[in-house]
């Protein structure tokens, strides 16, 4: 079972964007996967038009089974969702004594071996429980914005990665340029800046397309909104990739 977080430190860089879709493009090239959405903002639910009660800080309260936390959102794709309740989720687990960075691993152990991939949204920022992400994923997928000030958050989040490395074995495996844009020279600038830095680690960018921004007030991911757009194939390839 392969873990992967969609994380950068900074926010509306197409974190949330990414998650749903290449999670989405590995349930259909007929993997299991389970998206879970750390993110109080809750926004997979509403990328995938679907309305829980129940997610991952009732998990981790443990009101719910790890069965009843889980819904099935589309065809191989499961989904455990973020709530403004990991508010409380995050207190609590700051609260602790022991095995800090372990709350989440430990309550996720329900799931080994359940499904092929567990893809996990991350909020912007740097809290516990982002770092309690960090000990259960073995790789992290950073989505970065094709503008300057993206990169400079990059390299300290990169840092990050880095020292937690050292504990878990964490890792970054790819660097997504998001909001691509071809007719905007630094777009392309960004990209051979990322690439001297981390080589092989930089994947195809995914494209600006506001078909992307207006898919999620239908509920649908790109492929069931807009399979054609070539935004489309950008996340189709992006789920090659992965896989
Ligand atoms: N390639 C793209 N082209 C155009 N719009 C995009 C693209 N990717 C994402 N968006 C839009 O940009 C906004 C931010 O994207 P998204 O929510 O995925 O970012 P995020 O990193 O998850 O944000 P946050 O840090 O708040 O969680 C959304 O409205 C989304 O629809
Ligand atoms: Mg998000």
């Amino acid at each position: 079972m392969r873990k992967i977080a969609i994380a950068n430190r900074k926010g509306g860089v197409g974190k949330t964007t990414t998650a749903v879709n290449v999670a989405a493009g590995l349930a259909l090239a007929e993997n299991t996967v389970l998206l879970i959405d750390t993110d109080t903002q809750g926004h997979c639910s509403r990328l995938l038009g679907v309305n829980p009660e129940k997610g991952l800080a009732e998990l981790m309260e443990g009101t719910v089974t790890p069965t009843e936390a889980v819904i099935t959102a589309r065809e191989g794709l499961f989904l455990l969702a973020g709530s403004k309740r990991l508010e409380l989720t995050i207190k609590d687990i700051s609260q602790r004594q022991y095995r800090i960075e372990h709350v989440l691993a430990d309550t996720l152990q329900a799931y080994e071996d359940k499904y092929d991939y567990v893809i996990i949204d991350t909020a912007p920022g740097f809290s516990q429980l982002s770092i309690n992400v960090f000990f259960y994923v073995q790789e992290v997928l950073v989505p970065v914005s094709m503008e300057i000030l993206a990169l400079d958050g990059f390299k300290d989040f990169s840092n990050e990665i880095e020292v937690i490395n050292q504990y878990t074995g964490v890792e970054i495996r790819y660097i997504v340029p998001t909001f691509y844009d071809r007719r905007v020279s630094k777009s392309d600038e960004i990209i051979e800046q990322l690439q001297g830095h981390f080589g092989e680690l930089v994947t195809q960018p995914i494209r600006y397309s506001t078909r992307l921004s207006e898919a999620p007030a239908f509920g649908k991911t790109i492929f069931e909104f807009s399979g054609k757009e070539k935004v489309s194939e950008d996340y189709t390839q992006l789920s090659k990739v992965v896989l």
